[in-house]
């Protein structure tokens, strides 16, 4: 059998798969947040940002293959970790067993979801722009002279919706919680996490997801309060 055929077949290979997946779109999320925090900074900088993503062309389309290939693998493989969970699961004849790693799969299974429904959200609405398609119009001239697209204005109209705002927040909150959760394992599986590190690496997880949240939520929290608003 080849390597992949192994890593997909074996539990140990599985297990490397989900973590070294979910690193990548760990980095990946980082990464976003990373960009989008520049719409605290002038219009100017968000957009320039945006043009030299778009401006990858194939490149992008690239990087945009391999996330969706990391998303569908961890997808795949946390369906198939969560139905091998239940079916080990000893038959409970009206008596709830509430073990401790069921229970965080269970959590880890549902918040993933919300995570995934929100993807689709997110990706419908600033991707594709569903609804909303002068998005695609709005230009911005850059002070070198070229014409980009105007995301900056994109997410203050995007995030002056209170309902789009909350479920946003929402959103992020629980993709931290997942998050918090997935650090730990991840880092388990890497073999990465020993009795002397346990404690510092848990605190790390939780200390960075809080940021993680903070700085997402921040996004539309500043657009509802007028701190970031529409430019001349
Ligand atoms: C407040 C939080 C967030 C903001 C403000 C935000 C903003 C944006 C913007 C402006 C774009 C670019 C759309 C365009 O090309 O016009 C985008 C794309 C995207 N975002 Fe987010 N995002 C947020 C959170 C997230 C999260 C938590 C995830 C993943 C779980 C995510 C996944 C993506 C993906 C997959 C794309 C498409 C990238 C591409 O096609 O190149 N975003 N986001």
């Amino acid at each position: 059998m080849n390597l992949l055929g192994s890593l997909f077949s074996s539990s140990l290979g599985r297990k490397f798969l989900m973590a070294a997946t979910g690193l990548v779109l760990f980095g990946f999320v980082t990464g976003h947040l990373l960009g989008n925090l520049q719409v605290f900074l002038p219009p100017e900088k968000i957009n320039a940002y945006g043009h030299m993503l778009e401006s990858l062309g194939a490149g992008l389309w690239l990087i945009r293959l391999f996330l969706l290939a990391c998303v569908v693998i961890h997808v795949w493989l946390a369906i198939q970790l969560t139905l091998e969970n239940r079916a080990a699961r000893p038959q409970d004849y009206g008596v709830t067993h509430t073990n401790r790693a069921t229970l965080a799969s269970r959590v880890m299974a549902r918040t993933g979801l919300v995570v995934l429904a929100f993807i689709l959200f997110h990706l419908a609405h600033f991707t594709v722009r569903i609804g909303h398609p002068q998005w695609s119009e709005h230009t911005f001239t850059l002070l070198n002279g070229t014409k980009v697209r105007d995301i900056h204005t994109m997410m203050v109209q995007g995030f002056s919706n209170v309902g789009v705002s909350v479920f946003y927040i929402i959103a992020v909150g629980l993709l931290s919680y997942h998050l918090a959760h997935g650090i730990v394992s991840m880092l388990q599986t890497l073999g990465l996490k020993n009795e002397k590190w346990t404690l510092g690496l848990e605190r790390f997880a939780v200390a960075y997801c809080w940021g993680y949240f903070l700085l997402n939520a921040a996004i539309p929290v500043a657009v509802l309060g007028g701190l970031v608003k529409l430019h001349a």
